[in-house]
């Protein structure tokens, strides 16, 4: 719930849903029964604490795609677990779904995560212009994609990684 109902957490994802505690546990409650997604805890290993959740959802089967997203309890963030979640999740979309493309919409007030999703390898294809309406003020969102080609050449750690050569 401090995720959820987060004032400024709620701004960086676009949500403007007020959480009700009886139906934030049913939704929770039924994730593993769901067979078209795939939603995720993430627990700090250090001390077993729930620190967020990864999501693989908007599953298109017949195209090998899905959409990916990522949200941590405020207080955990900065500590590199986000971008350990997000290569973690990438890693089992291509190397164990064997999924083509991964995408996301990140908004242009939200710099922290667009790094993290370009740190694991997501590339910016395109803007939603003026896509979000937040109190009063217009949005970009930022479509974001990494596809399965590019995931074998980096595995998530484009900056490290020798780009590869056009043959
Ligand atoms: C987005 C989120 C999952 C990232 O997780 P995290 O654990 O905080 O991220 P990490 O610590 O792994 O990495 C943060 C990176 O962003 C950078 N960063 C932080 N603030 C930044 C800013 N204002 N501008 C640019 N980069 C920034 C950090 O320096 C770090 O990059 P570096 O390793 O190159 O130094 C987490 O902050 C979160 O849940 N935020 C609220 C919900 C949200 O925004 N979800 C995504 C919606 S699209």
């Amino acid at each position: 719930m401090p995720m959820l109902n987060d004032p400024e957490t709620s701004r960086l994802t676009g949500s403007a849903t007020v959480f009700e505690p009886a139906k934030v546990r049913a939704w929770y409650a039924s994730r593993g029964e769901q067979d078209d997604r795939l939603d995720l805890a993430v627990v700090e290993r250090a001390t077993g604490a729930v620190v967020g959740e990864v999501v693989l959802n908007e599953w298109d089967e017949p195209n090998g795609a899905c959409s990916f997203r990522i949200c941590f309890v405020p207080g955990t963030f900065g500590r590199g677990l986000g971008t350990e979640a997000t290569r973690l999740v990438l890693a089992h979309a291509f190397e164990t779904l064997g999924l083509h493309r991964v995408s996301l919409e990140v908004y242009a007030f939200n710099p922290r995560a667009r790094r993290v999703y370009e740190k694991a390898g997501f590339v910016a294809e395109g803007v939603l212009r003026g896509a979000l309406l937040w109190e009063g003020e217009r949005i970009d969102a930022t479509v974001m994609s990494v596809l399965a080609p590019e995931w074998r050449h980096h595995r998530g750690r484009p900056e490290e990684t020798v780009p590869a050569t056009a043959s």
